[in-house]
């Protein structure tokens, strides 16, 4: 053990925690432990997920909302369960307002398209501007500029400090009368920031502006409570908080999800047809059309009973603590440079660096013949490595089953890094 570990607190049983995740007991590359350090890209499943996908599979497998069978009934109870189940976890009003979908790109292109295809007062149109951010992941910029271009709508953003921060500091100029929508990320995948939230709902308030939050590296991490966070939207995902690929979840407010108009039409969606026109099932069905991901909503269940005996302030907790001992080992590495800010407050888990003039791509694989893995490249959010001059970075992630041993590993792994490239 290094002597910094010492007086690390908050951390949670991890050795308990790990035997609940197969994965991470495997080993590559002859015999070498895996290190998993990419959580933000997706976390790995415990057991409890996977046996749920399982008897999923065996016992209650049929279509949802339309059998009238026994079995058709579990599947419709399960897969409506883990509605509530979602809906407690963010502490939504009203289960009504959770909807599934496959992942958050596709939860932020529907509120995209709600918007896009909404009348007033919703309607985004030319008259009109939207407002992201420079530090958004890919899937809360493209789906505004398609908006944009469709619409003749204004897309503006707040750029990022040289310390890896959002500037607001011309929030008032960027938020506007004319604004109709701001969407934001509450923890940023790539730099690992924590946005002060408030001060720009406030703003967007002021001006009557909707607020979307993409909560995909926040949901997994800590408490996430919609009613305290007052934005009209949150998207969120599954798979980085220990469920299944496939599911995503976009939560809204009541009142906007019955006014707004659905994105995707098809089965389930709607309450009668004829040859002329469709009327629409109340939502969240009216968001939901078709077969829904099903074994994968219960899947996200499962995963959500699982953080929750585990509790999610002794999540956030163990986290912090790792962060900071990373944050603090990384900054002993010479020729290292953080990419966003450097200290653990008001900062997620996930550490992205570069190291002297070697590629990403090359640390990566130099990580990998060590068991270590993490993820290079510019993360799905280029307009930062745009905005810090640097083709990609490293990164490495860390989540409730992270231990301190994996950061010195991750520090030995560095070195041998720099030794190999000379
Ligand atoms: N959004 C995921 C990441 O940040 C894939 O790696």
């Amino acid at each position: 053990m290094t002597d910094a570990r010492q007086g690390l607190s908050g951390l949670l049983d991890t050795e308990a925690i790990r035997k609940d995740f197969p994965l991470l007991d495997r080993t590559v590359h002859d015999g070498k432990k895996v290190v998993y350090l990419d959580s933000a890209a997706t976390s790995q499943k415990p057991r409890q997920v996977l046996d749920a996908l399982n008897t999923y599979y065996e016992r209650h497998n049929a279509n949802v909302h339309r059998g009238v069978y026994t079995i058709a009934e579990e599947a419709t109870a399960l897969y409506e369960g883990a509605r509530d189940k979602v809906a407690a976890f963010i502490n939504a009003p009203s289960r009504d307002e959770v909807i599934f979908t496959k992942n958050a790109s596709e939860s932020l292109n529907l509120v995209a398209n709600m918007l896009g295809w909404a009348d007033e007062p919703y309607r985004v149109d030319r008259d009109t501007e939207i407002v992201t951010t420079e530090m958004e992941h890919h899937s809360n910029i493209v789906p505004w500029q398609l908006l944009a271009q469709r619409t003749g709508a204004k897309l503006k953003w707040f750029g990022i400090t040289d310390d890896g921060r959002l500037d607001l500091s011309n929030i008032d100029e960027i938020i506007t009368e004319k604004t109709k929508i701001v969407s934001f990320t509450l923890v940023s995948n790539i730099l690992g920031t924590v946005n002060p939230v408030e001060q720009i709902i406030r703003r967007a308030q002021q001006v009557g502006a909707l607020v979307c939050i993409d909560a995909s590296q926040a949901a997994p991490h800590m408490v996430l409570d919609v009613q305290a966070l007052q934005a009209d939207f949150v998207a969120f995902t599954g798979h980085k908080m220990v469920g299944p690929t496939g599911i995503g979840v976009l939560w809204g407010r009541q009142e906007l999800l019955e006014d707004l108009p659905p994105f995707l039409g098809g089965g389930e969606m709607i309450e009668t047809v004829s040859m002329h026109s469709s009327t629409y099932a109340p939502a969240p069905h009216k968001f939901e059309a078709g077969t829904p991901p099903i074994a994968q909503a219960v899947g996200l269940g499962a995963a959500v009973d699982y953080l929750t005996s585990i509790g999610m302030e002794r999540i956030h907790q163990h986290e912090k603590a790792i962060t900071e001992y990373a944050l603090k080992r990384l900054l002993e590495v010479p020729d290292l440079r953080i990419i966003g800010p450097t200290t653990a407050e008001d900062r997620g888990a996930a550490i992205s660096f570069t190291l002297g003039d070697i590629h990403p791509h090359d640390v990566g694989q130099v990580l990998d013949e060590q068991g270590i893995a993490v993820r290079v490249g510019h993360h799905c959010a280029r307009p930062v490595c745009l905005r810090y001059g640097i083709p990609a970075t490293t990164r490495a992630s860390f989540y409730l089953y992270s231990t301190p041993a994996e950061v010195d590993a991750l520090v030995d792994g560095l070195e041998h890094v720099r030794n190999f490239f000379g």
